[in-house]
Formats: structure tokens, sequence, C-alpha cells
């Protein structure tokens, strides 16, 4: 499958190194793709955002809540396309979200490009886990919504690739809560004294 990052920070480079590894072929959309290639990323495997959105047949955004609106207009048509988004609109001191309860960035996203299918994913864990969601025997839940069946069904076979139990939570509503499970983990993470190395987990 076609892949297209938008983002090659921490869960954009994680996710394409690791999908990459399962064969499929991924492009990194970047601002600068000369500067990225000066910082390491293969410059074959790079390129603007327009030109990435184009190629995937799925679309990761990988990018800062602030950083959203510039870049889907940048990518340009994202029609039928399948749009992973996997951003946590978190607030700069890590006090809250930017928007929650009523809405979501997922939601707000789409509402930008409807004519796409986004779905929500990869967003309530730190990335550091995404290589290795086995925690003892269990596998760590990866929680996912969206309103499009097809383009779900996607995103639940690449987080199977990656080795989750994949939890579909609903329609693209339920991101609202998706995001604050992802400011839930890093404030327990990365204030409060937990450990990086945890994930969510359904038991049923
Ligand atoms: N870090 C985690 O563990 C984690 C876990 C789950 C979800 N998330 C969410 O995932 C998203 C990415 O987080 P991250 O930690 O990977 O961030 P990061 O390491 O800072 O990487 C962000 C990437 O976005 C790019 N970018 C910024 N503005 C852009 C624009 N307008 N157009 C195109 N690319 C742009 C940056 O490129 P430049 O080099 O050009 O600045 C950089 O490659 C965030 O929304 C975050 O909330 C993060």
């Amino acid at each position: 499958m076609r892949l297209g990052i938008i983002g090659a920070g921490h869960v954009g480079g994680t996710l394409g190194r690791l999908f990459e590894a399962q064969g499929h072929d991924v492009r990194f959309g970047v601002r600068d793709p000369n500067a990225q290639a000066a910082g390491g990323l293969p410059r074959n495997r790079s390129g603007s955002v327009a030109e990435v959105a184009a190629f995937g047949d799925v679309i990761i955004l990988a990018i800062p809540w602030n950083a959203a609106k510039d870049a889907i207009a940048a990518a340009g048509s994202l029609a039928g396309k399948t749009v992973i988004d996997c951003i946590n609109p978190v607030l700069p001191d890590l006090s809250g979200l930017a928007l929650g309860t009523t809405t979501s960035a997922a939601e707000e996203i789409a509402r930008l490009i409807p004519e796409a299918k986004v779905v929500k994913c990869f967003n309530t864990l730190g990335h550091t886990n995404l290589a290795n969601p086995m925690f003892g025997d269990q596998k760590a839940s990866m929680l996912f919504a969206g309103d499009d069946a097809g383009a779900k069904l996607i995103v639940s076979e690449l987080g199977n690739q990656l080795g989750f139990d994949m939890v579909d939570a609903g329609p693209l509503t339920q991101a609202r809560w998706l995001e604050a499970m992802g400011i839930l983990w890093i404030t327990m993470a990365l204030k409060y004294g937990g450990s990086q190395r945890s994930a969510f987990k359904l038991l049923r």
C-alpha cells in the first residue's frame, strides 16, 4: 500500500519505518525536503506535502495540531483517501487540550476535508511504544474511530500489522474521547510519574 506520511518527526518517522518494514511504500511529506535530506531522511523518500498527499492511498497526519490547517491546505485534494489522524491537540504546557468534549481535532480535520475518510488512530500512547506493542504476553490495545467502514478496515489491518490489538471505538465523534485518552497517557507518563513504557488495554 502507498502510505503518504505528513510529518517526519517522532510519530511520522516511527510509523514510516515500521510500515516500510511491513513492505509498504512510504513517502514523507515535509515542509522542506532539502533540509530533511540533510537531517537524514532519504531524499527519494520525501517530498513536498502536496507530492506525498497525491502519492498516498492512505495519508497519515503526524504533525502538531497548530500545523494541521496549513498542512491540509498544502496537501491539495485528498478526495477518496483514507486519512489517519494521529494528532493530540495538546496545549503547549500539557495542561489540557485546545479543544474537546463537543468536538475533536479529528472532527475539525474532517470538516476541512469532507471528501476524505478520516480515521483517528495511533494517538493514545507514546511513540516509543509503537515499535513494541507487546507487554509481556499482552498486546496493547489501539483504539480507532471513524465514519467510513472501508477506511476503518484499512486502519485496523495496518495496526494489526504493527502487532496491536485493534479496537473499533465507533464513529469519528468518538475521537473526542480518544484525544482525551491521548492527554491522559501524556500527563500520566510525562507529568505524574508514570511510565512511558505503558499503553491502554481493553479487557473483554
Ligand atoms: N510524540 C508522541 O509520542 C505522540 C504520540 C501520539 C500522538 N502524537 C501526536 O502526533 C503529532 C506529531 O507528534 P510528534 O511527536 O511526531 O511531533 P514532532 O516530532 O515534533 O514532529 C512533527 C513533524 O511535523 C512537521 N510539521 C510541522 N508543521 C508542519 C507543516 N505545516 N507541514 C508539514 N509538516 C509539518 C515537522 O516538520 P519540521 O521538521 O519541518 O518542523 C515534524 O516533522 C502531534 O499532533 C502529537 O500530538 C504524538
